[in-house]
Parts: C-alpha cells; structure tokens; sequence
C-alpha cells in the first residue's frame, strides 16, 4: 500500500503522532524554534546534541521516547554538513521512513529546518523510499503479532500553504521509484517480458498514454536479428514496448528512455558460473527504470514529450540458442560477429536503438545493467556514463547528482573502438579483456540514429545493493528513475 503524505504547518511540538522524525544539522546547535518540543521532553532532546549522543552527521539517528502529550517518541535523524539541502533532506527523510516502517507505528511525522517548496518535495519523496519493502512472497505472521505497516505520514512544513505542489512532486518521484523496485525485486518467473508488456500497459492505462508491444513475429518483421538472436534460446515470447508520453507540444521531439529489459541472463551458450547468478533477475533493471520513469513524468503532468522504448527478453542456453561464433545482421544493417552470447544486452538494445530512430528524438537515454566491468571500475556508487555528446552527457550528469544517483564520465576515444572491429563482420560484441565497460558503450554507438544526441548509463554496480546499508537496504535501489526524471525535468517547458 502507497504511503500517504500529507503537509501541515505549525508547531510541531504540538503534533499527536507515534513518532515525529525531526532532522537537525551537524555543528552541535539545538535550533531555538524547537524549544516547545524539547520542554516537552524534559530537556532531552537538547541535552542529547549537547552531550553530543547525537551529532546530526549524515545517516545518524537518535530514538527517545517521551512521556507527555504531543509526539510520542521522537526521532533525531541527522542532515549533516552538506550543502547540497535538497539532497540532504533527502536521505535523512528516507533513514527516517525506514525507521518508522521498522518501528511498526501506523503514522509519522517528519520536520526539519525551514521545509518549503523543494525541501518538502525531499521530504515527501524520501519518506516514501524509506517505507518501501517487499513482502509479498512471506507468510504473514497472525493478525495480532503483525507490526503495522507506516501508512501515513506528515510533513510539517514551514510554508505549507505553498508547498502543495512541491508534496505532490516528491510523491510522484516516490510511486515511480516504488514501481521500478517492485518489478525488479519479483523474481524471474514472475516479472517476464510479457509481465513487463502488461505493466507497460496498465501504466498507459492510468495514463492514457500509448503503448505498443511487439513480440517475436513482428520483431522478424523489423528485421531485428541482433535482438532476435537472443531471445532464440528462450521459449517465452521476447517484448519490444514503446510507451509514448505526450505532454509537450504537438509534433515536438520527444526525449527517447531505452531500457535493457533481461528478465532472467544465464549468459546463454557462455553460460555464467553459478555462485550467484541469482543476481541475473536484475538485469531488466533498465527496463524498471523507463516505466518507474514514466510513471512519475505522468504523475507529475510535465511538459514534454517522452518515449520509452524496452526491449525485454530472457537469455537461456538451449539447442535453438544463439552460439559463439554466430554473426547477424541487426535491423540497421550492420553485421555482428557474436563471440560471446553473455555480452547479450547490446544484442538486444542495437536493435531498439535502431529503432528509436522512427521518433526522431531530441535526445536518447539508455540504461543498462551492462557490464560486470563498470562494477570493477566503479563500485557501487556511481554509474557508468558515457556519450556521443559532451553537452548532453553534463546535463545528464547534473541530473543524476540532483537526483542522488551520482554518475561518473568513461572516456569513447577512437582507440578503444579498434578492440570491437569485427574479423569477419563489422563489428564484434566483446572487445578484449579490458576497458569492458567503454568497449560495451562503443558497440551501442554504432546502433544510435545519425546525429542523435545520445548517453548510455552502465547501472550494473547502481540497480541493486548486495549490501544492507543505513538508508537503503539489500536488493533494489530504483536507479536510474530519479536521473531520467530529472533530465526529463530539466527539459519541460
Ligand atoms: N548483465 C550482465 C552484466 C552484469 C554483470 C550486470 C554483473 C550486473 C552485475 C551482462 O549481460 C554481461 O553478462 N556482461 C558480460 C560481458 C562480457 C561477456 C564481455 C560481463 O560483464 O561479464
Ligand atoms: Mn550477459
Ligand atoms: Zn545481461
């Protein structure tokens, strides 16, 4: 169930809430305007920064229960020293929808210095992230036992009245981070290509926006053979979606999101090592990405045209698979040499390229869970970002840090396409052993439309979290929504 969020103005020592998350900064000062709360507490809340049991760094969090009337306990989440406040909001309100959920209080509260406008869209949105979980595959425990799940929550605002908007924004970006965890926390056999075809279109629903679904047919029809060749070892039926979102001019160019949609990489006929290849359900985390996306540019009515392109199949060793050493022609013409069928995420995302061409777009987006090598590069803590258009690639970059997903620049130099020519093709889809990530990148450049503006996202080391961190925890982490939001953003008139 979504949280509702509401805005409220005022004291809030004076709330009646189970529990009130109250963001302080670094430095030691127990702002002056909370001194009704703190009286109300018996002093503790100050005493608690004076005694420096909290010191308001980023991810910290104080839990004191009070004893009166007003909130019931209060959470002392930290803002940090950063100057980034939007950002910063952002995580602390996100630590505090965690804490709440974990607490098993129905409601909460949630203040922090000055909130208006963009502070409280922070808020709302990082309250919303904070309570998300994913419970659908345990048992319940008895109705009795069962701690409550946060379904409320309020936002005390320094500028309620001029907020609204703002509130409504953060839950929109929050429901489009939701949809795109979800479906890349449901397990292969759930969330399939033609699971993702029909949230495409329930989303198109809701929206009323226009969603097309190929399947295998139609893809030979497009002559889309590079695709094709990896959906060959799968029985399902593979999935090219487009969902076209109109809020921009009549006959503007749309901005085109392509996402990698793996419901399931085995790695094909080069299969992958066991230990875990469990991972490989994220591998539609792009796919995730455009639709969350969507969801929240519709959400929030922006004025701008946008296109979602997915192209979303399985790959799977079997006697009808593609094998190493195949070569086919994708729907652009261009001859590949296929040497390894685990490098199958280009295979499929050339063709959707190619594709896109027919929306002329301003711009084209793609997101992909790559290459195992932008994790070796990069961690966990920034995606791959690389280009055809250095202008382009700083206003993605800007995006994705306002939106708290950091990017990093990989270099596309002349060089390093030499490693992808093909020896009896064009092109091959490995290159040598290094420099995976850019020579991954390179090969998707030779499917991008001529003259296109166009930046490529490896999110392998960003859709998902191995590791149970402070503010977001194991599993998936919604990467890339917030950055294409934010550029889509940044774009609306
Ligand atoms: N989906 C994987 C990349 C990946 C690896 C994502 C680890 C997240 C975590 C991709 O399809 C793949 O298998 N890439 C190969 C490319 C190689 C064969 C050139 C890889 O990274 O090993
Ligand atoms: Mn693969
Ligand atoms: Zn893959």
């Amino acid at each position: 169930m979504a949280l509702a969020i509401s805005l409220r103005g005022g004291d809030p020592s004076r709330v009646a809430t189970p529990l009130l998350a109250v963001g302080l900064h670094s430095g030691g000062v127990f702002p002056r305007v909370l001194a009704p709360l703190d009286k109300a507490y018996g002093g503790a809340l100050s005493r608690a920064v004076r005694q420096a049991d909290f010191k308001g760094n980023r991810d910290e969090s104080l839990l004191v229960v009070g004893t009166g009337p007003g909130p019931a306990r209060v959470l002392l989440v930290g803002l940090g020293e950063s100057e980034d406040t939007y950002g910063a909001v952002t995580r602390a309100a996100t630590l505090a929808g965690r804490k709440g959920n974990a607490l098993g209080v129905r409601k909460m509260a949630f203040w922090a210095p000055q909130l208006s406008g963009d502070t409280v869209e922070a808020a709302a949105f990082g309250l919303s992230r904070g309570a998300w979980e994913f419970s659908d595959y345990k048992t319940q425990p008895p109705a009795k036992d069962r701690p409550r799940p946060l379904a409320e929550a309020v936002v005390i605002a320094a500028d309620a009245r001029g907020s609204q908007a703002s509130l409504a924004a953060g839950v929109a970006l929050g429901e489009g981070q939701h949809l795109a965890r979800r479906l890349q926390q449901l397990p292969g056999n759930v969330c399939t290509p033609e699971y993702l075809a029909r949230t495409a279109r329930d989303i198109g629903k809701r929206h009323r926006l226009r969603v097309t679904v190929f399947g295998r047919r139609d893809l030979k029809r497009l002559k889309m053979e590079s695709f094709l060749a990896v959906a060959a070892g799968t029985p399902q039926d593979p999935k090219l979606i487009v969902v076209e979102y109109r809020g921009g001019r009549r006959g503007a160019a749309p901005i085109a999101l392509v996402g990698k949609g793996l419901c399931f990489d085995s790695g094909g006929i080069s299969i992958k090592p066991a230990q875990g290849m469990e991972m490989m359900k994220y591998d539609m985390s792009g796919a995730a990405g455009v639709l969350g996306a969507i969801e929240a540019i519709a959400r929030m009515k922006l004025r701008v045209n946008v296109v979602g392109l997915i192209g979303s199949t399985t790959n799977m060793p079997s006697g009808t698979a593609m094998n190493p050493g195949d070569v086919v022609t994708a729907s652009n013409g261009k001859t590949i040499e296929i040497l390894n069928t685990d490098a199958e995420g280009r295979l499929v995302l050339a063709d959707v390229l190619a594709y896109s061409a027919r929306f002329k777009p301003a711009a084209i987006i793609d997101a992909a869970t790559l290459t195992g090598a932008c994790v070796i590069a990069l961690g966990n803590s920034a995606t791959g970002v690389m280009t055809n258009d250095e202008s382009l690639q700083s206003e993605v970059l800007a995006a994705a840090t306002r939106g708290g997903e950091p990017g990093w620049p990989l270099p596309m130099w002349d060089d390093y396409r030499e490693m992808i020519k093909g020896d009896i093709a064009d092109i091959k889809n490995i290159g040598g052993r290094g420099a995976g990530t850019i020579t991954a990148a390179l090969f998707l450049r030779e499917f991008v439309p001529a003259g296109v503006p166009w930046v490529h996202l490896d999110i392998a080391g960003t859709a998902y979290s191995e590791a149970d961190l402070v503010v977001i925890p194991k599993g998936p982490t919604g990467v890339p929504v917030r950055t294409f939001v934010e550029f889509v953003r940044g774009r609306a008139r």
